[in-house]
């Protein structure tokens, strides 16, 4: 099983939220992509910040596209169906367990809730393959993922990130992660205190 937890490394997820929510005011239709997303932690956490920081009609143009390689055959499932163990949502912040998870009919297990479900869909991708998942992402989480690539495979990742953000859009790594210099002129550096960057383009 992939290492992920509920609410990991939030604060760059708010930080990336902070530059987002005024690219995005007023669009139609805002995308993610959240790359090497395991069993959906991560994505149920983005979602549930861009839930407290958006009103719901706006909330409501948000599609994330979670994807994974996805060796275990199940991740998918999980993240889907949005069943999680009582024993994995322990460290959520105070009041968000109540708001967006339910008791469900599985004992000891608790379920995201629609509204947030709803705005998340999953396929099966290898990100070595380096065909893009899509196109016209606003913003694209890839974290504790490029870590176990070569450095010129991060390379070529990082490119494929820029040929499918729209521009401006923003992607973000693991904190380990620096941007290879061969990518310099692709994104710039938004933060100092989290691994966040603007397509220039
Ligand atoms: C340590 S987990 C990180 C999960 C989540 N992003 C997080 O930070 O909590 C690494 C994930 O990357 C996925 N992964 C590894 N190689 C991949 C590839 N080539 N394409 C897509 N996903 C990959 C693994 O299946 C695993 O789910």
């Amino acid at each position: 099983m992939a290492f992920t937890f509920f609410f990991r490394d939030s604060h760059t997820l708010e930080r990336a939220v902070d530059f987002l929510l005024p690219q995005v005011s007023g669009n139609s239709k805002i995308k993610v992509w959240n790359a090497g997303c395991a069993m959906g932690p991560e994505t149920y956490t983005f979602a549930i910040i861009l839930a407290e920081r958006m009103n719901q009609y706006a909330f409501n143009n948000v599609l994330i596209e979670a994807s994974d390689i996805d060796e275990t055959e199940n991740f998918g499932r999980i993240l889907t169906e949005g069943f999680y163990p009582e024993s994995d949502l322990k460290r959520l912040p105070e009041g968000i367990l109540g708001k967006y998870f339910v008791n469900s009919e599985r004992q000891g297990f608790y379920r995201v809730v629609d509204k947030v479900r709803s705005r998340v869909n999953f396929t099966k991708h290898d990100l070595l393959t380096l065909k893009p998942y899509g196109s016209g992402y606003s913003f694209i989480i890839c974290k504790n993922v490029l870590l176990h690539f070569q450095p010129e495979q991060r390379i070529e990742v990082f490119k494929m990130f820029h040929s499918v953000l729209l521009p401006g859009g923003l992607v973000t790594t693991e904190q380990t992660q620096n941007l290879p210099d061969e990518c310099s002129h692709l994104f710039k550096s938004m933060a100092t205190d989290a691994h966040i960057y603007q397509k220039i383009g």
